[in-house]
């Protein structure tokens, strides 16, 4: 009997080094395997913003030396991005999902709450220029000790702002506290495990998740 599944919104989310963007393809492999139509679609997105976003992130664009000035200016690029990701009306998510089409998403509104918040004036401001965007269908969150982060981007070509012990610190503490009273769909993982237990957890909830139904008209 064929079975036909509706299209979900699904979020991944970890400091970097979680390996989280790794567990993202896996899952769409798996979904191309089982021919159930899918799409890799990051944040930053691979728009105008989200590239004006990457370029800042590498230190290729400075806007300002300000630190503050500079993370607000970011979480502005983000939301920016974040909206034509959603929204835009030749590729964004709400177009794929009205298609019929899976969308997994690394990083969403979670990265900028903990990420471009140094305190608890800006997490305010942060929460106020993401609160309209709507919560996805299911969030993993790929938890990891920073050091091991740190080890793992450190054997990377180059590295990006954030990529420090105090900033990821942070960044895993403000992680776990959001989660701590998100009400959405989430799971958290342990990203010490090898990256094929993890994917068996990933396909094992999404098995529990997905609601299937017998495609109409056939048996
Ligand atoms: P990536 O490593 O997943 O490509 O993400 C790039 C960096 O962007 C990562 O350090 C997290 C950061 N980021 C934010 O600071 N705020 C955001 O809203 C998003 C989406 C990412």
């Amino acid at each position: 009997m064929q079975r036909k599944t509706q299209a979900k919104f699904i979020v991944f989310e970890g400091i970097d080094g979680s390996g989280s963007s790794t567990q993202a393809e896996l899952l769409y492999q798996y979904f191309q395997r089982q021919k159930i139509p899918a799409v890799l679609s990051p944040e930053p997105s691979n728009g105008i913003i989200g590239n004006l976003v990457r370029e800042t992130l590498r230190q290729r664009l400075r806007f300002t030396t300000d630190p503050t000035q500079l993370n607000r200016q970011l979480a502005y690029l983000f939301a920016g991005d974040r909206h034509d990701h959603l929204y835009n009306e030749i590729d964004g998510v709400f177009k794929q999902l009205a298609a019929g089409i899976q969308v997994i998403t690394t990083r969403y509104y979670f990265s900028s709450l903990a990420y471009n918040a140094s305190n608890a004036a800006e997490y305010e401001f942060i929460y106020r220029l993401n609160q309209d965007f709507p919560n996805p269908d299911l969030v993993f969150y790929f938890d990891l000790p920073v050091e091991v982060a740190l080890e793992r981007v450190q054997r990377r070509s180059h590295q990006e702002i954030y990529e420090t012990k105090t900033k990821l610190t942070q960044v895993r503490q403000n992680y776990q506290q959001i989660f701590q009273t998100y009400p959405g769909n989430w799971q958290q993982l342990d990203a010490t495990q090898p990256p094929e237990t993890i994917h068996q957890k990933i396909l094992q909830t999404i098995a529990d998740y997905f609601v299937t139904a017998p495609e109409s008209g056939s048996d």
